[in-house]
């Protein structure tokens, strides 16, 4: 009696059909309620001798629960592949697939690109992962100055000469150990600051630092670049003004704001009611910066610059918020193009 069970049992394992009233009909063999084999087997259960009963049962159990899933598995299968059939309309037209936008970052630093090229500045790099020299020592940073303090430098490792560039002046350094002026360079790239994560400010940004060294470049040449910068990126009518400030690498140093591109300089709240938005740094590049790079500084001046591409961005679109450069949401990148 049980090797008959056992044998129903490899019969139902290796029955298969794609059909459902085949499917249905070894349903009916094995579970009908009037004369279906595990059915009768069941009856039979009361004829089975005590000590047999237990094994008997259990075998009995194992044929109706294999049966009661190859069923429902042979009917599954069958609906997906039903379904599938009807999807499958050759006539459709297929799903597209979507274009990518260009990140705003990148939109605006092509466009600065674009500018000082048409001025002669080619593009140079410098590295992300800098040392000290290239760095700060170079560029005339005194050796206690506040910017090498671990609050705004990322280190690498232990080890204080390797960090993470807080600057693409980095850039200018790399170009002027390495080549003699007439140099006349953009340095495109991304920075690294140990700063908390605001609307305002983010640990990764992007800079565009300029160089231009030449015998006889005055303050005069630094101004009328930076002019016509400004002219060509955010429109004819804008005006510049330059302000006294203090870098270690230039002297004399200022910041430059433009009028505000949104109320023109009446007066808004985006430029806090000035009429000015501050976009860069600049100044006539420090003697010592020269020399540190054996360029003579009797024979040639130069002048440098560098900003914040987020920052020029932020004006540009209407940014309010640092943070949704980095969040890549399509929706936010659709929008600028
Ligand atoms: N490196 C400066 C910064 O990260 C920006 C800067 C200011 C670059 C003046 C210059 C410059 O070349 O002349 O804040």
């Amino acid at each position: 009696m049980i090797e008959n069970i056992k044998q129903h049992i490899n019969e139902v394992k290796v029955y298969t059909s794609d059909n459902i009233s085949d499917i249905e009909q070894f349903r009916i063999k094995f579970l009908s309620k009037k004369g279906g084999i595990v059915t009768n087997l069941f009856k039979e259960f009361r004829n089975i001798p005590a000590k047999d009963k237990k094994e008997y049962g259990q075998v009995l159990n194992k044929l109706k629960l294999s049966v009661e899933e190859k069923v429902s598995n042979l009917k599954s299968a069958l609906k997906t592949a039903d379904t599938g059939k009807k999807d499958f309309d050759l006539s459709l037209p297929g799903d597209s697939i979507e274009v990518g936008s260009r990140h705003p970052i990148s939109i605006v630093r092509n466009e600065i690109i674009e500018i000082f090229n048409r001025l002669g500045f080619s593009i140079a790099e410098g590295p992300e992962i800098e040392d000290d020299w290239h760095n700060f020592s170079a560029l005339n940073f005194p050796k206690e100055h506040p910017a090498r303090d671990m609050q705004d430098t990322f280190f690498v490792e232990t080890n204080p000469d390797i960090l993470l560039r807080t600057h693409t002046s980095n850039g200018q350094v790399r170009v002027m150990e390495n080549k003699q002026p007439p140099i006349r360079i953009i340095v495109p790239g991304r920075v690294f600051r140990n700063e908390a994560i605001s609307a305002r400010a983010h640990c990764i940004f992007h800079q565009v630092e300029g160089l231009f060294i030449e015998e006889n470049v005055s303050f005069a040449d630094l101004k009328q670049t930076l002019l016509y910068f400004a002219k060509e990126f955010f429109g004819e009518e804008t005006k510049i003004r330059l302000r006294p400030s203090y870098f270690p690498f230039t002297e004399p140093s200022a910041e430059m704001d433009i009028s505000c591109t949104l109320c023109n300089g009446k007066g808004c709240n985006v430029c806090k009611y000035t009429g000015w938005l501050e976009i860069l740094g600049c100044g006539m590049v420090d003697p010592n910066v020269l020399e540190s790079s054996n360029i003579d500084s009797e024979k040639y001046t130069g002048f440098a610059f560098g900003m914040g591409i987020e920052r020029i961005a932020m004006l540009k679109f209407g940014i309010k918020d640092l943070r949704m450069y980095f969040e890549n949401d399509v929706r936010f990148l659709k929008q600028i193009q």
